[in-house]
């Protein structure tokens, strides 16, 4: 059978490496090669991707994933999505969760990849049952972190539940590259004997670790691994597709790709990347290796972000103390999981407990919100005394945050109906706001003031 790869090179790649600049000029350059190389799927969407085409590349995301399935009519194509956030980082009400996955199916989305920050499967919900009434391949994915309450045991129960949910696989999301390959290789090993769902790794190379996790995993069992194709492989993004494809065969695990179709999309992604190499968008340093991050457990795009955090206020020599603060901050808030949204929250905080030189004197209000339950439940009791000096005697909720979220998709067709020209417009100012606003006003050549 072989060991099934996903490659990320046009999503996930295009995010760790590039600031997710990929355009889909370049990237139907590579489909039709990727189209035909033997891959299980190609993950092309989600994640930061739709943010950046409205934001920054002034293209349209739905087009783009119309373009790619039209180059793409044979491999399954993949989007990651944040749960009930969408692609977005707050919460949306449970009609734009569903309409928002009845849209990508129609798309071109064959798999989607549904994951909460926090592991709280409440947040889930109402992505998988739309997956399940719209005929999409649900895969969850559990937030991998490591902390006191963070154990295999955890992972597992927390698949059982998921499998009863209604996952159609399971996903281990390393978003760090933090999973070692011994832990991986008990974790994959438990999982495949507890659950009978297909399960697939992804994890990044940051921390130097990834291949000898991968292969201690696809020693257990794993039936799926994500591979980047070369040029947008290694450093903070994934391991190369290529040289998992040469170091598996012959083996009972081969992946049985074709060398010579990844070879071209390759030497024709390279020369995209020489471009981002010269105008400073691809910086060498994220093509290294930093063993830090599994010591302070920061993903590699949290590290970047911290950075430019204190660049812009002057005070780069803080860097250091910022890492130290980021697990203490962790801790407090009852070990969230890194990734997006919270990288960037508990980043924030971490950044403004020691520029301010005083704990928690200032919090974003994120956080305020986070310890009001609006993110769902914390994995671990939070500080009590950290609690009381963010948001004093108020109470937090307790429901799952989206019931208390009104139905808003009509409502939005309704008040954009001058600018939106289709449901999907309608999804991108849902999401996006002023920002899609802005992108569909100058799509469709209005100058009507909204
Ligand atoms: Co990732």
């Amino acid at each position: 059978m072989g060991v099934k790869i996903v490659d990320t090179a046009l999503r996930d790649g295009s995010q760790s490496l590039i600031a997710t600049r990929l355009t889909t000029d370049e990237i139907l350059k590579v489909a039709p090669l990727l189209d035909q190389a033997g891959y299980y799927a190609l993950e092309v969407w989600g994640g930061a991707t739709f943010d950046t085409c409205l934001r920054f590349l002034n293209e349209d995301p739905w087009e783009r994933l119309r373009a790619i399935r039209k180059a793409c009519p044979h491999v399954k194509l993949q989007m990651l999505f944040r749960g009930q956030n969408i692609l977005g980082y707050h919460h949306y009400p449970d009609d734009i969760v569903e309409k928002f996955v009845e849209l990508s199916a129609k798309n071109g989305i064959d798999i989607i990849r549904v994951f909460d920050a926090l592991n709280d499967v409440r947040n889930l919900k109402s992505a998988v049952d739309a997956c399940k009434k719209y005929h999409v391949h649900c895969q969850i994915a559990l937030s991998y972190t490591t902390s006191p309450v963070h154990t295999v045991d955890y992972y597992v129960e927390l698949a059982k539940k998921v499998e009863t949910m209604g996952a159609d696989s399971l996903c281990i999301k390393d978003m760090a590259g933090v999973l070692l390959p011994a832990t991986a290789y008990e974790l994959i090993t438990r999982l495949k004997k507890d659950t009978n769902l297909p399960i697939e790794l992804h994890s990044h190379c940051t921390g130097g670790i990834c291949q000898m996790t991968y292969l201690k995993a696809i020693e257990a069992g794993v039936d799926i691994i994500d591979t980047a194709l070369s040029p947008l492989s290694g450093g903070t993004s994934q391991p190369c597709t290529e040289s998992f494809n040469y170091a598996l065969q012959g083996t009972e695990y081969d992946p049985h790709l074709d060398a010579d179709k990844l070879n071209q999309a390759a030497s024709i992604l390279d020369k995209i990347k020489q471009k981002y190499l010269k105008s400073g968008i691809l910086k060498v340093k994220a093509l290294g290796v930093n063993p830090n991050i599994l010591k302070y457990q920061v993903p590699g795009g949290m590290l970047s972000n911290l950075m430019n955090q204190l660049d812009k206020q002057g005070a780069m020599d803080k860097f250091d103390d910022v890492l130290k603060e980021v697990p203490k901050v962790r801790k407090d808030l009852g070990y969230p999981p890194l990734v997006t949204p919270l990288s960037q929250m508990v980043g924030t905080q971490a950044v403004m407990n020691v520029i301010t030189g005083e704990r928690y004197k200032m919090s974003p209000k994120e956080i305020k919100d986070y310890l009001l339950g609006k993110y769902g439940a914390a994995p671990a009791p939070i500080d009590p005394e950290v609690r009381k000096k963010i948001i004093g005697d108020e109470q937090p909720i307790t429901c799952r945050p989206a019931d208390l979220l009104k139905p808003e998709f009509e409502e939005l067709k309704k008040k954009y109906k001058d600018i939106a020209q289709s449901d999907e417009d309608v999804l991108s100012i849902a999401l996006f706001d002023q920002v899609a606003i802005n992108f569909l006003k100058k799509k469709y050549g209005y100058s009507i003031e909204l």
